[in-house]
């Protein structure tokens, strides 16, 4: 059976390159976006390589929008194989935690860290109920507590918090097949990290191993390998 995959914060960065390797491996992707206009620009440019691509509507940090595409997704396909999560924001560049601004640690978390979390809440029942699903958490190097340096709190903050949630899911969902693992895809050049020497693709290779191919769980990985929380 055609496996079915969401990958959230797609139509632009890792996200889209996460969509259009998966797509190549014969999964039917549905493409998110929470701006419509860019998503279906974004599904049309895959669906023109001849890929299995579908866009949906979401806005992760809207609890009404996640339980939205839960609904669909399981009026539509009656299952979910693959959880990406993707989408994510950097917005405090530059500030040390000793000047960190709360609101924007706030906004941080509402995209980063509860939109995942709210996103296995609504999939996982599904997933359990056919016995199969693989999540993936775009964490980062700034998550790792062996690597934290300073700067930007609320996205080390938020990223760390993935972590967490990794562990404590896969702990949770033991002895099913419903994996989950964190990753850093390494710096990659996109329009969050202009400076990032690394290519989309080799950004979304781990995820796209880890959704596809990795039998492992309550990990975090970065090129294929296991890496230090
Ligand atoms: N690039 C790196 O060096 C690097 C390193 C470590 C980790 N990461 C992580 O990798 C992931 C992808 O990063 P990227 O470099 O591809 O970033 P990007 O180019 O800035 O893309 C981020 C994507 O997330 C979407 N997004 C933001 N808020 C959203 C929301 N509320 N709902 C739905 N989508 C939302 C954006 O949509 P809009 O176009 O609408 O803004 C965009 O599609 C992120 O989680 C990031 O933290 C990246």
């Amino acid at each position: 059976m055609q496996k079915i995959a969401i990958v959230t914060g797609a139509n632009r960065g890792i996200g889209f390159e996460v969509c259009r390797q998966l797509a190549y491996l014969g999964i039917k992707v549905v493409l998110t976006a929470r701006d419509e206009k860019k998503g279906r620009e974004a599904a049309l440019k895959l669906q023109n390589e001849g890929l299995d691509v579908l866009f949906y509507p979401l806005d992760v940090t809207s609890v009404q929008s996640i339980l939205g595409l839960g609904e669909w997704v399981e009026k539509t396909f009656n299952r979910v194989d693959i959880l990406i999560n993707n989408a994510g924001i950097l917005i405090d560049r530059g500030y040390s935690a000793l000047e960190a601004d709360i609101d924007k640690i706030r906004e941080t978390m509402e995209t980063n860290v509860y939109g995942p979390l709210q996103l296995c809440k609504t999939l996982v029942p599904l997933m359990l109920r056919n016995g199969f699903g693989r999540i993936v958490n775009f964490s980062s190097g700034a998550g790792s507590l062996s690597r934290i340096r300073t700067g930007q709190p609320g996205y080390c903050i938020s990223k760390a918090s993935v972590n967490v949630i990794t562990r404590l899911l896969a702990n949770e969902l033991s002895g099913t097949n419903v994996y989950v693992n964190s990753m850093d895809p390494g710096p990659v050049h996109t329009d969050m990290n202009p400076r990032g020497e690394r290519s989309i693709a080799q950004g979304a290779d781990t995820a796209v191993w880890l959704a596809t191919e990795c039998a492992e769980t309550g990990r975090f990985f970065s090129d294929r390998k296991n890496i230090e929380w």
